[in-house]
């Protein structure tokens, strides 16, 4: 399992701030500021080995982690950042064997953390307004190996969902509250929705929107992550962080 093969991708790893995402094939070299490295020497090696550049500076072949494989995609819009993915999944309890609707795409970074996580039986159905969104967001499923848990819908979800007994509806778009009557009725009794937005006004509407709508247990919150510098003596937070991402708002469907 922790054998690189040819067609593998690996994370190579100079510093905190300087890591490639590279797929491991015979014959191919990845150029950097620090010289080349041979990815074919690469294979048959364990994951965490380091491997010289042509300058002789060392990397470390890593083993892509999800988180990796999110930050390197390639962005058409703002993406859900791990902090919030990382609530988002715990809220909607997203699990293998989940059947989940999910919308809009975007640049599919959130998508993929889904997929990753209702593996093997579960599956993700997204919905995404714009068609070359779409097909970015495609794109990056596949480069992460997860398209095959989800069917991407070239659709506006405000004029309806078309799947039923869904365990979990999962909003990150201009207008949830437009959504809220279109996911109670695609998701089973106690069913999960959770809406990610980044200002308190598009919270207030669809949490009126939830309240009207026959859903239970809401609660709204937000997540702050601060880095620590950590040194003997001189440990403390970081100076920059970011200061804001969005709100979460997450509710369970009672039956009427
Ligand atoms: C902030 S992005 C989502 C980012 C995504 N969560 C990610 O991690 O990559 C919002 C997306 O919602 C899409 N969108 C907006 N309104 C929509 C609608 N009514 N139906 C489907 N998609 C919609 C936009 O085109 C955009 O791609």
């Amino acid at each position: 399992m922790s054998e690189i093969h040819e067609g593998d991708d690996v994370l190579l790893y100079l510093d905190q701030r300087r890591t490639y995402l590279v797929k491991v094939e015979k014959g191919k070299s990845f150029h950097t500021h620090k010289g080349f490295v041979q990815l074919e020497e690469l294979v048959g090696k364990q994951y965490g080995t380091r491997i010289a550049s042509s300058m002789n500076i060392e990397f470390i072949a890593l083993k892509p982690m999800l988180q990796d494989h999110i930050f390197k995609m390639q962005r058409r819009t703002q993406i859900t950042y791990p902090k919030d993915i990382a609530l988002i999944l715990m809220f909607s309890d997203a699990g293998s064997g989940s059947k989940i609707v999910e919308a809009g795409t975007g640049t599919g970074a959130l998508t993929t953390a889904l997929a990753y996580h209702i593996r093997p039986t579960g599956h993700v159905y997204s919905y995404e307004i714009r068609e070359n969104f779409m097909e970015m967001a495609l794109k990056n499923l596949r480069r992460a190996g997860v398209s095959e848990y989800v069917t991407v819908k070239n659709r506006d979800i405000t004029e309806g969902v078309d799947e039923t007994e869904v365990d979990a509806v999962i909003l990150d778009l201009a207008t949830p509250w437009l959504v809220i009557s279109h996911a109670y009725t695609a998701l089973k009794g106690s069913g999960i929705l959770v809406s990610f937005s980044p200002t308190i006004d598009q919270v207030v509407k669809t949490v009126e929107a939830l309240k009207e709508n026959g859903f239970v247990a809401v609660e709204t919150v937000e997540c702050l992550m601060r880095g620590m510098q950590v040194e003997r003596g001189k440990t403390r937070p970081q100076t920059l962080m970011t200061g804001h991402t969005g709100y979460i708002t997450h509710a369970r469907k009672a039956i009427k």
